[in-house]
């Protein structure tokens, strides 16, 4: 692992002159050339599990940009799949699973250790990235946090609000407990699988951590994750951590310690000012760009930038998005971010 990769330098604690730069879902539909290796894939999932052509996908963006990280071209959803939930994407609506709201379904699913049958490809993927990239390029695995995963799986479907999920928690407390530890225990074993493989930081994705309130914040949220972390840390302690509970606020302030990760991904929901005095003293931040300005560009983009970067410059600091970029975005608008933020 070499040691000059800038993303790793950040994730040690290192304040950089030029804050190193990722996009989440850079290989995604406003390119392209990802939207013609798609359709070559026939669908969404096909993509997912075609290791030459999710590498491919994986690729694309580091081609065209140069950015300092590659992140592993899968999905959060793949993990309840593996678990024996059904998984079809449905066009222009997003994800269906089958529903998972009693005892009886959470014992009917597979044992923890049965995943690999179905993620073996990913872990392909994660090894021809692993010898394909860049030397300077770092490569990042990621799972969704048992939260969010469990929202889906819930419900059956994304949802405005995850109803389904508080519904669950609040009705029928321990079956909605031993859900989400099913998948925390898969998670575990599939972030190590994808460490293994070659990844050499992983990130916990808990995109709807902030409808959490109160204690259960802590309990379903920062707990779970922190699960995650010692025991990845326990197998894995030179691989760093970046956890993003989304939405979480004034909540983002003792993350890092909360969650026993080396770096906390931040939304727009908070200002780059304030996370610098309040989060960055305890490590690495990353984010928090609105993806907005990935569509609409112009001097808002070049002055939304440079703040966030002069606000994290006294401290350890990835440049991203605050959320993913979407397929309006246009792909010069993305080229001047990184203009920006290379070139001042
Ligand atoms: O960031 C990356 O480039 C890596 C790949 C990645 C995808 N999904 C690819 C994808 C990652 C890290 C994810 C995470 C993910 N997936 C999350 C957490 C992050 C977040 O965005 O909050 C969630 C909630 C999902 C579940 C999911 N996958 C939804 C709700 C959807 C449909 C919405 C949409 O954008 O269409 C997906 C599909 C999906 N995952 C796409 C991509 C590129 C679009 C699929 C397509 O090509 O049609």
């Amino acid at each position: 692992m070499s040691k000059d990769k800038t993303i790793l330098r950040a994730l040690a604690g290192e304040t950089l002159p030029t804050p190193p730069i990722w996009m989440m879902r850079q290989a995604g539909r406003y390119l392209p050339e990802y939207k013609a290796t798609r359709a070559q894939a026939g669908d969404f999932l096909s993509l997912c599990y075609n290791p030459e052509l999710a590498a491919e996908v994986t690729f694309q963006p580091i081609r065209r940009y140069g950015f300092d990280a590659a992140i592993l071209f899968a999905d959060i959803l793949l993990v309840p799949q593996a678990l024996g939930a059904d998984l079809w994407f449905v066009t222009g609506e997003g994800p269906r699973l089958s529903t998972i709201t009693t005892q009886a379904e959470v014992d009917a699913l597979k044992p923890v250790e049965a995943i690999h049958d179905t993620l073996n490809p990913i872990y392909e993927t994660v090894k021809i990235l692993s010898n394909g990239l860049p030397d300077d390029t770092t490569l990042i695995g990621f799972a969704g946090a048992p939260w969010t995963v469990a929202t889906y799986m819930v419900a059956g479907r994304g949802t405005p609000d995850q109803g389904p999920a508080h519904a669950l928690k609040d009705e029928n407390r321990a079956v909605f407990e031993a859900l989400l530890e099913r998948i925390t225990d898969a998670t575990v074993l599939y972030l190590s699988e994808q460490i293994k493989a070659g990844a050499e930081v992983v990130k916990i994705f808990d995109s709807w951590a902030g409808s959490l309130q109160g204690s259960d914040f802590v309990d379903y949220s920062l707990n779970p994750m922190q699960r995650i972390t010692s025991e990845i840390k326990a197998m894995h302690p030179d691989t760093p951590i970046i956890a993003f509970p989304r939405g979480a606020g004034e909540r983002f302030e003792g993350a890092h310690a909360a969650i026993g990760a080396d770096c906390v991904a931040l939304d727009d929901g908070v200002t780059a000012e304030w996370a610098a005095e309040h989060v960055q003293k305890d490590g690495c931040v990353q984010g928090n760009l609105a993806s907005s300005h990935m569509v609409t560009g112009g001097d808002a983009l070049v002055s939304e930038t440079r703040r966030i970067v002069k606000a994290f410059s006294k401290g350890p600091h990835i440049f991203n998005l605050g959320h993913g970029i979407t397929p309006d975005a246009d792909p010069e608008n993305v080229q001047l971010m990184i203009d920006t933020v290379r070139g001042g």
